[in-house]
């Protein structure tokens, strides 16, 4: 059984101090390890308060956002892969459906992006998703394929990079409208078998997570579906007691 995998993801919410509070009582209610992976993925602002707070806590992993597939150079206002691994970070989004469709990020530079991470030695987690309009012209399948395809092609060891996936529909994010874990399970067996085309037998190890309107109603039935590895939470993450109570479900 793999652990299941829990992510918080502020977006452009909570700054430092509101960082380190909400770590303070993120911890009392949660005071020891369970069986899980807890990831926070704050504003790169808030990442240092709030990795300060997490310290010693080898279950709760920090991510950034979003990196750009450079190392390091003129490049104002972007963040690399070594430059988020050097404050701490052990992961980051890579794709989220804001980033694509506020920011107009492509599946190539999502490839770049995952292969810069793997550079860097941290992990990409890979957000796919169709508009609703795709999915009622049952293009689903096309789209998330095709963005997962793409994503992950630039890697250079796909068997061995440690990678993370996130079913994200796009019509279920911030929008109150969570898909069906019956919805959940069938885009994740889409992606796993997927998976097993790229990297072989180790898509079964590889985290597969749901997000879109997670919340503490339906977190318990969506980390129950087959196939579900964990959930990536926006909204629903920015409290502390509503966090955790989908941390616990
Ligand atoms: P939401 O966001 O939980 O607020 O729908 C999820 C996400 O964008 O990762």
């Amino acid at each position: 059984m793999k652990r299941p995998v829990l992510a918080a993801n502020w977006k452009m919410n909570t700054g430092p101090a509101a960082a380190a509070d909400f770590g303070r009582a993120f911890l009392a209610g949660y005071p020891a390890p369970t069986e899980r992976t807890i990831l926070f993925f704050p504003p790169a602002l808030a990442f240092q308060s709030l990795s300060e707070e997490m310290r010693g806590r080898a279950d709760i992993l920090l991510g950034v956002q979003n990196i750009h597939w450079e190392s390091k150079g003129a490049f104002t206002g972007e963040t690399s892969a070594e430059l988020a691994r050097d404050a701490g970070a052990r992961i980051t989004l890579v794709g989220h459906s804001e980033r694509r469709h506020v920011f107009g990020e492509t599946d190539e530079e999502c490839a770049l992006k995952c292969a810069a991470a793997e550079r860097a030695g941290i992990v990409p987690m890979l957000c796919v998703g169709e508009k609703i309009e795709d999915r009622e012209g049952g293009r689903m399948s096309d789209v998330i394929l095709r963005q997962l395809r793409t994503g992950l092609s630039r890697l250079a060891r796909p068997s061995s990079t440690e990678v993370l996936i996130a079913y994200e529909p796009v019509w279920a994010i911030g929008t109150g409208h969570t898909a069906t874990p019956a919805d959940a399970m069938a885009a994740h067996e889409i992606l796993r078998d997927e998976l097993r085309t790229i990297v072989g037998e180790r898509a079964e190890a590889l985290p597969i997570l749901y997000g879109g309107s997670v919340s503490p109603l339906n977190s318990a039935s969506l980390l129950a579906a087959s196939g579900v590895d964990g959930l990536l939470v926006g909204g629903a993450s920015l409290d502390p007691a509503t966090w955790l109570s989908i941390v616990r479900a």
